[in-house]
């Protein structure tokens, strides 16, 4: 039984499949294509939301070294995931490259946690749109029911109509076809990325150098005293539970590092690329750095022009622009903001929608959902079941609630694909490698320890939370994926082949 648990998919079987004319996807993106994929959903919640939040109840203006500290865990993370991307270019991300090195279960629970990092995450981000969408609309003196603005303004029923209708939207686009959905994002990341370059640019002007004084404000007892929203660390040592100071700036990067979350999901195109080998690590790693340093960027100007304790939660960058009494450029800004959550929100449900398409091709979910469109190319059965259930998740869900349990699946899945580097070099020396990570081991146990430090820094209720969702995913796959797996079924074939040959062809 052990070994069904961890029979590996080929990795040459994992290309195979790919090229079966039913279940391809068409190769058609670029390495520009998979960087401004990644840009796109890597700006987003994280630094127009997260960074007020951070500043101004854990980190105060060391909050850019927050960013540093996640850019660093997502960059050793980046390494292992583009040698996986350049080895076992099938869609599917850490999944499929799991399948390939650890075994069919490992594999199974990492493509369980992505739903966790993906649909949640699509279902976070749209509501973060919403939020944007409404003070737009408030701001032109519209307003909406309280009923139909989500659950955080309801007293009774409340449902976010926006956010369903948003995620509803983006799953016809991706429907209808992958380089619609490139063309329309390179738009939209181009003006995203404008309004982050105003906020740095002309943001510089308005800096108070006064500010920043304490750059890193002295520890302070906090409230959750001991209970389960302090962050497991902290439980774990029986340490005072505490904001500020130094263990602060680690909280506050547990937190921030969803504002990294995406570059992962470049991996999930790589069915999808022309030239997977070449460009899935250059496009990781360049959305990375370019991201990583406008993070910091931004979070040095804002905590500079505004004292953090007076940061704004729900639209920190534009509400530090009103402050310093420019509300012009506030408008600009909620503008971009909101333009860019589109993106954000389209690649990871694409991303979502392209692990689902792989595990059901390897037979670990129904099959049914593996075919792709006769015109469109795209695993149009996966995208519509998905895009239907987050839409219904977006718009019953209130935002905080969720992003710190996409956070560690999240890091999750990187601790997962570091192992998996190692392994598949001892397991698979002999396949080609057209990004090697570099001093393998120490970078990829560099990269374990690391997610595992930020994981550890989250509340204690956010692992309970994990550790059930991850109890489901056991409870489906022994139900039904175990049976159902194509590889096991192939493996069976050969053996009852083998012992009562099929007439004709004993000797
Ligand atoms: N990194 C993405 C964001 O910040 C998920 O919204």
């Amino acid at each position: 039984m052990s070994n069904a648990l961890f029979r590996t998919k080929n990795v040459e079987q994992s290309i195979l499949d790919t090229e079966e004319p039913e279940h391809s996807l068409k190769k058609s993106l670029t390495a520009l294509d998979l960087t401004v994929f990644g840009v796109g959903v890597i700006i987003g919640t994280g630094i127009f939301v997260l960074t007020g939040t951070a500043a101004k109840n854990t980190a105060g203006p060391a909050v850019s070294l927050s960013f540093v500290v996640a850019g660093v865990v997502c960059a050793l993370a980046a390494l292992c995931y583009a040698e996986f991307a350049s080895t076992v270019p099938v869609a599917g991300s850490a999944y499929t490259f799991s399948y390939a090195s650890l075994g069919e279960l490992p594999a199974w629970i990492i493509g369980w946690d992505l739903v966790l990092e993906l649909a949640l995450g699509t279902a976070v981000v749209a509501v973060g749109w919403s939020g944007y969408i409404h003070s737009l609309l408030d701001n032109a003196g519209w307003h909406m029911p309280a009923a139909l603005a989500g659950r955080d303004g309801a007293t009774g029923f409340g449902f976010d109509i926006l956010a369903a209708a948003l995620v509803l939207l983006l799953t016809v686009i991706l429907v209808v076809g992958m380089k619609l959905s490139a063309r329309v994002t390179s738009v939209v990341v181009a003006i995203k990325v404008a309004v982050v370059l105003v906020v740095i640019i002309a943001g510089a002007f308005f800096v108070n150098s006064a500010n920043y004084d304490p750059f890193i404000p002295k520890e302070q007892p906090t409230e959750a005293g001991g209970n389960l929203k302090a962050p497991l660390i902290q439980l774990i040592f029986g340490w005072a539970p505490s904001d500020f100071g130094v263990m602060g700036i680690f909280t506050a990067a547990s937190v921030v590092f969803f504002a990294f979350i995406g570059f992962d999901v470049v991996a999930t195109a790589a069915e999808e690329t022309r030239h997977p080998q070449r460009d899935v690590p250059r496009g990781i790693l360049g959305s990375l750095i370019i991201c990583t340093t406008l993070y910091v960027a931004v979070s040095i100007v804002v905590t500079g022009m505004q004292k953090y304790s007076l940061l704004s939660v729900k639209a920190p960058l534009a509400d530090a622009f009103k402050a310093t009494g420019h509300p012009w450029y506030a408008g600009l800004i909620s503008f971009g903001a909101a333009v860019g959550l589109t993106t954000v929100c389209m690649i990871l449900l694409l991303g979502q929608s392209r692990v689902f398409f792989a595990m059901s091709r390897d037979g670990l979910l129904p099959r049914f959902f593996s075919h792709t469109h006769p015109r469109f190319g795209t695993p149009y059965r996966s995208t519509i079941l998905l895009g239907v259930v987050i839409a219904i998740v977006a718009g019953f869900t209130s935002l905080s609630e969720l992003a710190e349990l996409v956070n560690i699946g999240t890091l999750f899945a990187f601790v997962v694909v570091a192992i998996s580097v190692i392994i598949l070099r001892r397991t698979r020396p002999d396949l080609h490698r057209s990004f090697r990570t570099p001093l393998v081991p120490a970078v990829p146990i560099l990269s374990v320890c690391a997610s595992l430090w930020l994981m550890l820094n989250l509340p204690a209720e956010t692992w309970i939370r994990f550790a059930v969702w991850m109890a489901i995913g056991f409870i489906v796959y022994f139900l039904y994926g175990r049976s159902h797996s194509r590889l096991g079924r192939h493996q069976e074939t050969k053996v009852s082949d083998v012992m009562y040959p099929p007439k004709g062809t004993a000797e």
